[in-house]
């Protein structure tokens, strides 16, 4: 017979394991901005997420506070704007969102932001690095082609690079053109299921209508164009005001759930995502964005490009020179300004 105080320290200890599982702490950098707000207000009603932490170099306290009296059972924080606020905000963190830093303007590109998020993003992937080297670190942003390899060689140079743990946000993308297929086909968006793969900037953004269930759409140039070009519709309508918030916070808040499900042991959990990729690199293109299946560890499985068609081998083609550039030039930057 079993004495019972065996039993009990066995049931003690699944229950402990069990709960250690459960918890999650997730950490957003930039959290008083336009994404940053509404993204912890989602985070804060996950139930998955157990700890919300809050930095921002101006107004994360605030933040945190209005969002704290949410009736949810996660605890929040928003930490001061110094080094060891940030470094305490990292601390113990299984997820960090980084939307900090500048937001387009009309006229501008993606790359524009280069020279004043490039820096931002060094900076935090220094602090992660040192705060919290095993968290799934997820880069909002941009331009997310060069940010995450700018944070993959920050870690790298302190010798905890895990590229399973490293992911560009590119979820907006396959949000919108789910979105905007279902206002051609008169469908309910939830069914729509597109494959978009590449970058997150104008033709690195590859949608593959050829595998969805509207085959006829590969060659429907609106549409592509306005996949690949969908935030340019935003800054336009912002008119000066900044680029996506709300559909960003909603697509980051997707990915960061997807992320906590597949590390508590969910099975099948795919996002498509920007992240260390031997699927191009042969070609010299060292991150590349597809289907991801998440996993306890991070990335479980880099999914293949699977079949394309003639039209999109093309789209395909333009995506990788721009991206190569990207790339390189987030990869130089670090190199030059370690
Ligand atoms: P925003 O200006 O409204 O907010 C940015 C926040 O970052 C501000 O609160 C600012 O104080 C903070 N910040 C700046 N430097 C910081 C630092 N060193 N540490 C911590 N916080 C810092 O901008 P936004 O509209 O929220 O956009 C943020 C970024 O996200 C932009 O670069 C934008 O281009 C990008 N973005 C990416 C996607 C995507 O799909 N990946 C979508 C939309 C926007
Ligand atoms: C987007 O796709 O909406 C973001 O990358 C923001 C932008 O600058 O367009």
């Amino acid at each position: 017979m079993i004495p019972a105080r065996a039993v009990f320290s066995g049931l003690q200890r699944r229950a402990f394991s069990a709960t250690a599982r459960d918890l999650s702490k997730v950490t957003v950098l930039g959290a008083a901005g336009g994404i940053g707000q509404p993204l912890s207000l989602l985070l804060k009603l996950n139930p998955r997420v157990t700890e919300l932490a809050l930095y921002d170099i101006r107004g994360a306290p605030g933040v945190a506070a209005d969002i704290s009296h949410i009736n949810t059972n996660s605890s929040v924080k928003g930490y001061e704007a110094n080094a060891s606020g940030l470094a305490s905000c990292l601390k113990g963190s299984d997820v960090v969102l980084i939307p900090a830093g500048v937001p387009r303007k009309p006229g501008m590109s993606r790359d524009d932001l280069f020279n004043t998020n490039a820096s931002i993003v060094r900076d935090l992937a220094k602090a992660c690095a040192e705060s919290c080297p095993d968290a799934n670190v997820l880069i909002i942003s941009n331009p997310v082609n060069s940010t995450v390899p700018i944070c993959a060689e920050v870690f790298k140079a302190h010798g905890v690079y895990n590229p399973k743990r490293l992911f560009g946000v590119t979820t907006l993308d396959v949000v919108r053109a789910s979105r905007f297929v279902s206002e051609i086909k008169g469908s309910d968006p939830k069914d729509e299921k597109i494959t978009v793969v590449g970058g997150h900037s104008g033709v690195t953004i590859v949608p593959l209508f050829s595998q969805s269930s509207h085959p006829d759409l590969t060659t429907n140039a609106d549409l592509i164009k306005r996949v690949q070009f969908g935030g340019d519709e935003v800054v336009k309508a912002k008119d000066g005001a900044g680029s996506a918030t709300l559909s960003m916070a909603m697509a980051g808040a997707r990915m960061a759930e997807s992320l906590i499900r597949a590390s508590q042991g969910e099975k099948g959990v795919i996002e498509p995502s920007f992240v260390d990729s031997p699927l191009y690199k042969d070609q010299g293109v060292e991150f590349f964005a597809s289907k991801v299946e998440l996993g306890p560890s991070g990335i479980e499985k880099i999914l293949p490009v699977g079949e394309v068609d003639a039209h999109e081998e093309k789209l395909l083609e333009a995506c990788l020179g721009d991206l190569k550039k990207n790339i390189e030039k987030g990869v130089a930057f670090v190199a030059s300004n370690p």
